[in-house]
C-alpha cells in the first residue's frame, strides 16, 4: 500500500526511482512523484495525480542527480490530487518525505504547528511529518538522522517513510514502523524500497528493516539505528530472479499469475512429500511429533482472499485430519476480544506477509500466549518473522492486485498441513497415498483447464452483460463460490454475492431472475444431487446457471457449463476455483478494466 522507492548511489537516480515506482505501481495507483536535491539548499519536487507513467511525462529531460526519493499513492488522508501527492516538503522546501501508512495524530499536529504559523500545502497527514523534522533543524545543530529520529518520537501510528535534506544531498534517511522497507544493498550505491520487486533488477543483497528501525543510506553503504544506538543488520541474499517481476507475452498480470498455477503449485509441493510414510514433511512448522498431536484445534486467521484460502483450509484440516478447524477475517478476530487456547494451532495467512489486520491477530494471539505459525508468501516478511515458524508459499511473487496463485498455492499448503496432521493422528498411509497422488496430479490437471481458456472467456464476453450475479457451492463448493464472487467484485466491478447452495430458499431466491445467473459450483460429490436441485429451483424461477463441475452431462440441467477434471475429492475445491478465475478475468477485460489496477484497491494492505 503505497509504493516508496529512494536511491543513492553515482548513477543517475531520476530513471532508477521512476522505474522503480512503475514495478511498485499495484501497492497504489493514485497518484505519484519524486524529489531530487536542487542547486541553492532547495529540494526539486515533480509530481501529480495518476499514474507513474504520467510522471514520467512530465519531467524535464535531462536529470543528472544522483539521489532522488520517490512514491506512488494510495490516498488515505486527502483525495488524490498534485498536491496530496508524495513527497511532501517543509515551508522552506528544504526537506522532503515521501510516507507509506498513516499518521494517526496528524489532525493534532497538524493543529498544533498551523498555530505556531506553518501554512499547509495539502491536506495529508504526511506533511505534518516535514513541518516537525524542518522545526528540529530550526531548534538547534542536528543532522537529519537526529532530526528524523525526535520527530518520530512525536508520531502516533504507522510508517515507512525516506526523507531528503536538500543541504545534504549525500545522505537519505528512512524508516519503518509497520509498514514494510527494505535496502537493497549494490556497489557503491544503496536503495531502498517498499517491496522487493523495485530492488531485485539491482541487487540480490537486500536487508529487512524491522519496526522501529531507522537507517542512514550513503552511496558507500547504510547504518541502521534503534532506539538512538546503532544495530546490525545483515544483507541476506534473496532467491528471486529478476524475470520473475517481467510480465513477458501476457496482457496482464493477473493473467500471468493464472497461468503460472501449475509452476506455483509445483514449487509448493517440493521438498514437502515424503512418499515412504505417506505424510508431508513440513520442517518450517517447528512443531514436534507429540506436539502435533496435541494440537485439539485449528483457527486460521487472514484477510480478504488470504482469509477465503483459510477457509478451504479449515475444510482440509477438517477432513483430511479430522481436528475441527475453522477462519476469521483476522480484524474480526482481534477486535472480539478472542478467547486463545493452549492446545489450538492458530496460522495467520497472508501473500505479502504485511497486512497489518493479520499481523495485529497474529499479535493477539501471541500476547494471550497462544502459539501462531505462518502461511506466508514473501520470505522475512513481517507477519513471517513474527510467527517465527510456519510454511513459505515459494508461489514467486504476486504483482496483480488480485490473488490469483497465492490462494491456490496456500490452499495446497493447507492440503499438506492437513495430510501432515492427520498422519500423525488416524488419517491411514493409503489415505495419505491417495492425496499425494491427488496432489502431484494438481498441476497437469490445473494446465488442462487454462487449456479451455476460450472456452471460458467466451462464456464471460456473454455474462459480462449482467448486472450481477449469485455464486453458490454446498460444503466443499461453498468457499469456491465466495471465492469466485470476490473476483468478479474485484476486477469486473460486478456485484456477486456468495452463499451456501442450501441457503438459496431461505431468502436470496428472491433475486433471481432472468438478468441475475447464478454460478453453481457441482463437484461429482454425495452433495451433487442436492446441487441439481438447486438448479432446478434456479430453473424453475427463469434463471439463468453456469455450473462449474466435473460432469459434462451438467449441460442437460445448467445454460452453460464449466468442466473441470477429477482429483480427490478433498482436493477437488483446489481445481474448482480456476475456471471462476478466469470468468473474473475475461469479465473484467470484456468491460475494459483495468484488470491489475482495480479502483479503490491496492495491494498489501498496511493500513487498518
Ligand atoms: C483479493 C486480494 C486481497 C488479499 C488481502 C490479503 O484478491 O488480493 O483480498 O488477499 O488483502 O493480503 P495478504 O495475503 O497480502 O495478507
Amino acid at each position: 500500500m503505497c509504493g516508496i522507492v529512494a536511491y543513492i548511489g553515482r548513477r543517475p537516480a531520476v530513471p532508477l526511482v521512476v522505474d522503480g515506482l512503475r514495478r511498485l505501481e499495484y501497492r497504489g495507483y493514485d497518484s505519484a512523484g519524486l524529489a531530487i536535491p536542487d542547486r541553492g539548499d532547495k529540494m526539486a519536487v515533480h509530481k501529480t495525480a495518476g499514474r507513474v507513467d504520467d510522471l514520467a511525462a512530465r519531467l524535464p529531460k535531462r536529470l543528472t542527480a544522483t539521489t532522488a526519493i520517490g512514491h506512488t499513492r494510495w490516498a488515505t488522508h486527502g483525495v488524490p490530487s498534485d498536491v496530496n501527492a508524495h513527497p511532501h516538503l517543509d515551508t522552506a522546501g528544504r526537506v522532503a518525505v515521501v510516507h507509506n501508512g498513516i499518521v494517526e495524530n496528524a489532525a493534532e499536529l497538524r493543529a498544533r504547528l498551523t498555530a505556531e504559523g506553518v501554512v499547509f500545502a495539502s491536506d495529508t497527514d504526511t506533511e505534518v511529518l516535514a513541518h516537525l523534522i524542518a522545526r528540529e533543524f530550526a531548534a538547534g545543530e542536528r543532522g537529519l538522522a537526529d532530526a528524523v529520529r525526535i520527530t518520530l518520537g512525536h508520531i502516533a501510528g504507522t510508517y515507512g517513510i525516506a526523507v531528503l535534506d536538500a543541504t545534504r544531498p549525500d545522505e537519505i534517511v528512512v524508516a519503518r514502523n509497520g509498514s514494510p522497507l527494505l535496502l537493497g544493498v549494490g556497489e557503491r550505491e544503496v536503495l531502498a524500497a517498499s517491496d522487493l520487486s523495485a530492488l531485485v533488477t539491482h541487487t540480490r543483497r537486500v536487508v529487512h528493516l524491522q519496526d522501529g528501525d531507522l537507517a542512514v543510506l550513503r552511496a558507500g553503504g547504510y547504518e541502521v539505528h534503534r532506539d538512538g544506538a546503532p544495530a546490525s543488520r545483515v544483507p541476506e541474499v534473496v532467491d528471486i530472479e529478476p524475470m520473475a517481476y517481467e510480465l513477458g507475452p501476457h496482457p496482464h498480470w493477473m493473467h500471468k499469475e493464472i497461468h503460472e498455477q501449475p509452476a506455483a503449485v509445483e514449487r509448493a509441493l517440493t521438498g514437502r512429500i515424503d512418499d515412504r510414510f505417506a505424510t508431508a514433511h513440513l520442517g518450517g512448522l517447528g512443531l514436534s511429533p507429540r506436539e502435533t498431536r496435541e494440537i485439539r484445534r485449528v483457527v486460521i486467521l487472514g484477510c480478504g482472499s488470504a482469509y477465503l484460502a483459510g477457509r478451504l483450509g479449515a475444510q482440509l484440516v477438517e477432513e483430511i485430519a479430522r481436528i475441527p478447524a475453522s477462519a476469521e477475517p483476522a480484524a474480526e478476530f482481534r477486535y472480539r476480544n478472542p478467547v486463545i487456547e493452549p492446545d489450538t494451532l492458530y496460522v495467520a495467512v497472508s501473500q505479502s506477509g504485511e497486512t497489518y489486520d493479520t499481523l495485529s491477530a497474529v499479535q493477539e494471539v501471541q500476547r494471550k500466549g497462544g502459539r501462531v505459525v505462518g502461511v506466508v508468501g514473501m520470505v522475512g516478511s513481517a507477519i513471517a518473522r513474527e510467527c517465527g515458524s510456519g510454511i513459505y508459499l515459494h508461489a514467486g511473487p504476486e504483482v496483480s492486485v488480485t490473488s490469483t496463485k497465492t490462494y491456490t498455492a496456500t490452499a495446497v499448503a493447507f492440503a499438506l498441513l492437513a495430510l501432515h496432521l492427520g498422519r500423525v493422528r488416524d488419517l491411514s498411509p493409503a489415505d495419505g497415498r491417495r492425496l499425494i497422488a491427488g496432489l502431484r496430479a494438481l498441476p497437469g490437471q490445473i494446465a488442462e483447464i487454462l487449456a479451455s481458456e476460450k472456452q471460458i472467456r467466451e462464456v464471460a464476453a456473454r455474462w459480462a452483460s449482467y448486472p450481477g450475479m449469485l455464486y453458490v457451492g454446498r460444503v466443499r463448493g461453498a468457499v469456491v463460490a465466495s471465492e469466485g464472487a470476490l473476483k468478479l467484485k474485484e476486477v469486473a466491478y460486478l456485484h456477486a454475492e456468495a452463499y451456501p447452495a442450501s441457503e438459496l430458499k431461505h431468502g436470496p431466491l428472491a433475486l433471481i431472475s432472468p438478468d441475475r445467473p447464478v454460478v453453481a459450483v457441482i463437484p461429482d460429490d454425495e452433495l451433487r444431487d442436492k446441487n441439481l436441485g438447486t438448479v432446478a429451483e434456479v430453473k424453475a424461477r427463469d434463471g439463468r446457471v453456469l455450473a462449474v463441475g466435473h460432469d459434462p452431462e451438467l449441460k442437460a440441467a445448467a445454460d452453460e457449463v464449466l468442466v473441470v477434471p477429477r482429483n480427490e475429492p478433498e482436493l477437488d475445491p483446489v481445481l474448482l476455483g480456476i475456471p471462476l478465475q478466469l470468468l473474473a478475468y475475461h469479465a473484467a477485460v470484456t468491460l475494459g478494466h483495468d484488470v491489475d489496477r482495480p479502483r479503490n484497491l491496492a495491494k498489501s494492505v498496511t493500513v487498518e
